[in-house]
């Protein structure tokens, strides 16, 4: 992909200083930022921050020394794959509604063609007035896109909405405006993820490694590509990916249930999740006291999900997931064969760099025909985009 360029404006208020964190994250990704600043942004946090971590001029005047011969406000509207504004206050709002471009900030976004993202940060009552709100639904209308603001303790003291969206998030749907393959438009993909918990009493449980960070990237890949994304998942301490329907779950009876909600409008289905194979048959409702003698444990199965969805299957496309420690190549295709899949990832979580909780891992794909690739060791994040691509190639 070529190196992309996204032009940050920051605008005057305490969120302003989170905005370095921005450009500290993107820059990471090898994305290409420059900066402008309001005035009053100034006021909040020097150039000079934004101007290390982004490594370029930053522009904060319209006619101030110009750093090229370009025309500037034109050429960095052109340069932008993307426009952000974060924080967005209430006055950028309501100039950009409103065809204002008085300032080098308005001037720029009124001339870029880039598709604009808008973190708004203000006080509630500021967020909550019906006139920003009518401003917000005519940019949207125009087809802006915005990040909502969190809930939480304002600078000013009041609690509620108006709190800078998580750094974290803003990037995550830059990271979605970005992608340019969008070969999944239109269609419905569901993916479970994480470890379930079967709880024994009310302070203890059984679970398994399973972190989610394998579900999860396939969560975001297939939104980056422009799939409708339902994410299941388990326990986990990984953030929930922007722009997907998120279901948080507990147990395997509660997964088997959401995910048979979904299962009849889906057009993909990916279940990476580790469901617990079983549970205690009965959960005691106190906490099971110690004695001299060991502890007997009666567990019953589990309903295996994926089995079933195989059983029901019409026509969706199954893909399963399988951890091995051995005899990976027999164990998994019989699972794709008695689960009906039509595509299954197995990986070796013995393997070193693979695996439960690793950021990468190395799988193999098995498919009906008998065929298998065989994918070297990467990210969860690049593998994430090879499994779909091999689940688009798949002809039934
Ligand atoms: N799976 C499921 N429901 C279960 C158990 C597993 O849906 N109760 C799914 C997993 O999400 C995964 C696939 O089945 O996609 C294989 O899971 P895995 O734990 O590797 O295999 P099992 O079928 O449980 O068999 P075993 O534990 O004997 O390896």
């Amino acid at each position: 992909m070529n190196k992309k360029t996204v032009i940050l404006g920051v605008t005057g208020g305490i969120a302003a200083y989170k905005s370095l964190d921005i450009v500290s994250r993107l820059r990471k990704k090898d994305i290409n930022v420059h900066v402008i600043m309001t005035e009053s942004a100034t006021k909040f946090v020097a150039p000079l921050s934004f101007q290390a971590l982004s490594q370029n001029y930053v522009v904060t005047e319209m006619f101030g020394e110009p750093k090229s011969f370009d025309i500037e406000h034109i050429s960095l509207a052109e340069k932008a794959d993307l426009f952000v504004i974060a924080p967005a206050s209430a006055n950028i709002i309501g100039k950009l509604a409103n065809g204002i471009a008085d300032d080098m900030l308005s001037t720029t976004v009124m001339a870029t063609k880039a598709p604009v993202l808008l973190a708004p940060a203000m006080n509630t009552n500021m967020y909550s007035n019906p006139i920003l709100q009518r401003n917000i639904e005519a940019l949207k209308s125009y087809g802006y896109f915005f990040l909502d603001p969190d809930e939480g303790r304002l600078a000013c003291g009041t609690t509620g909405k108006g709190k800078l969206a998580d750094t974290e998030n803003i990037v995550d749907f830059i990271d979605m405006l970005l992608y340019e393959k969008k070969d999944l438009i239109n269609k419905k993909v569901l993916v479970t993820a994480g470890p379930t918990r079967e709880d024994i009493d009310p302070v203890r449980y059984i679970s398994n490694r399973s972190s989610g960070k394998m579900g999860y990237a396939i969560a975001r890949a297939a939104r980056n590509r422009g799939a409708e994304v339902t994410l299941i998942s388990g326990p986990s301490n990984l953030k929930p990916p922007v722009g997907v329907n998120f279901i948080k779950i507990y147990s395997g009876s509660d997964m088997y249930n959401e995910v048979m909600k979904y299962y009849d409008s889906t057009d993909i289905v990916i279940k990476s999740a580790a469901v617990a194979d079983y549970r205690p048959e009965t959960i005691e409702t106190s906490k099971i006291k110690k004695n001299n003698e060991g502890l007997n444990l009666k567990l019953v199965k589990n309903q295996d999900i994926l089995y079933e969805l195989g059983r029901l299957k019409k026509s969706q496309l199954l893909i399963g997931f399988a951890a091995e420690t051995n005899n990976l190549d027999e164990y998994a295709s019989n699972k794709l064969k008695n689960k009906n899949l039509d595509m299954l990832v197995a990986n070796d979580v013995t393997m070193e760099k693979s695996g439960f909780d690793s950021d990468t891992n190395t799988v193999k794909i098995f498919f009906r025909n008998g065929e298998m690739v065989q994918l070297p060791n990467m990210t969860k994040e690049e593998a994430a985009y090879i499994i779909l691509d091999y689940a688009l190639k798949i002809k039934r």
